[in-house]
């Protein structure tokens, strides 16, 4: 069935996590950037907060839904064959390519949960969202701002995410259009279209 992957090629759920999941990342980052700078703004009058209230929403539902997705898209991978790469990668190709996923997934990981768990640890009162809804669990304990793993120490590791990510996906999507364009060898368009 065209759902599952083959040998060769990518299944449509598994091309659709994956394109699906990279559209969510690319509305994600920006409105992280517009949510800090709504905050900010915000804490200079202590006016009204409706618009940090609704990037926030925004931000944690889009955040909680790739961590969702993420352990569906690994457990797809997990019951399903993986494509095997082009015979033709030398040793290191396949190494470069197989450690840059896992640290792409790590990153799918640890982005949400950071995110999460700085607010869990905010000492404040700060709601965490899911579609509207405000007291999602904490991650981890809430604590005094001068305790070591405080809202700081999780939002620090938050926002380098995008950092390590930009590396990762510079080497990633070149990667793709190396496929494409100089080794021919179908990997891209696997990912596109499947066969
Ligand atoms: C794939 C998931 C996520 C991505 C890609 C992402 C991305 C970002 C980005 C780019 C920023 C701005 C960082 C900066 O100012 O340097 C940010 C800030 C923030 N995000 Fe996320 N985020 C994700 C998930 C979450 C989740 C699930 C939560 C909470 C439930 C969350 C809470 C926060 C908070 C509290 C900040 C402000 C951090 C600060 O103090 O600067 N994020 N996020
Ligand atoms: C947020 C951005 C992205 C993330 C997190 C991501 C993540 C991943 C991961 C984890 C895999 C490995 C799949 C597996 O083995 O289970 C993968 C495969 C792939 N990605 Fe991405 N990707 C992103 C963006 C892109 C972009 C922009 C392109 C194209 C320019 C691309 C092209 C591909 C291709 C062609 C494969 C298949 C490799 C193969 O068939 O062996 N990805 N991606």
């Amino acid at each position: 069935m065209a759902r599952f992957n083959t040998a060769n090629s990518w299944g449509s759920l598994a091309r659709a996590f994956h394109w699906v999941m990279l559209g969510m990342i690319v509305i994600q980052i920006p409105l992280g950037f517009w949510m800090v700078e709504v905050y900010e703004a915000y804490t200079e009058t202590w006016g009204d907060d409706t618009w940090v209230m609704r990037t926030s929403n925004a931000h944690h539902t889009i955040g909680f839904l790739v961590l969702g997705l993420v352990c569906l898209r690994l457990a797809w991978r997990a019951v399903n064959t993986t494509p095997d790469l082009p015979a033709t990668l030398s040793r290191p190709q396949r190494w470069l390519a197989r450690a840059t996923h896992a640290f792409l997934y790590v990153l799918l990981f640890v982005y949400p949960l950071t995110g999460w768990a700085s607010l869990s640890a905010y000492e404040g009162e700060f709601p965490i969202f899911f579609f509207g809804f405000d007291s999602m669990p904490r991650l981890v304990p809430q604590v005094a701002e001068d305790a070591t793993f405080n809202y700081e120490f999780f939002a620090i590791i938050h926002r380098y995410c995008w950092r390590v990510g930009a590396v990762l996906l510079a080497a990633h999507a070149g990667a793709a259009l190396w496929h494409h364009y100089v080794a021919k060898d179908g990997v891209l368009r696997r990912m596109m279209h499947g066969q």
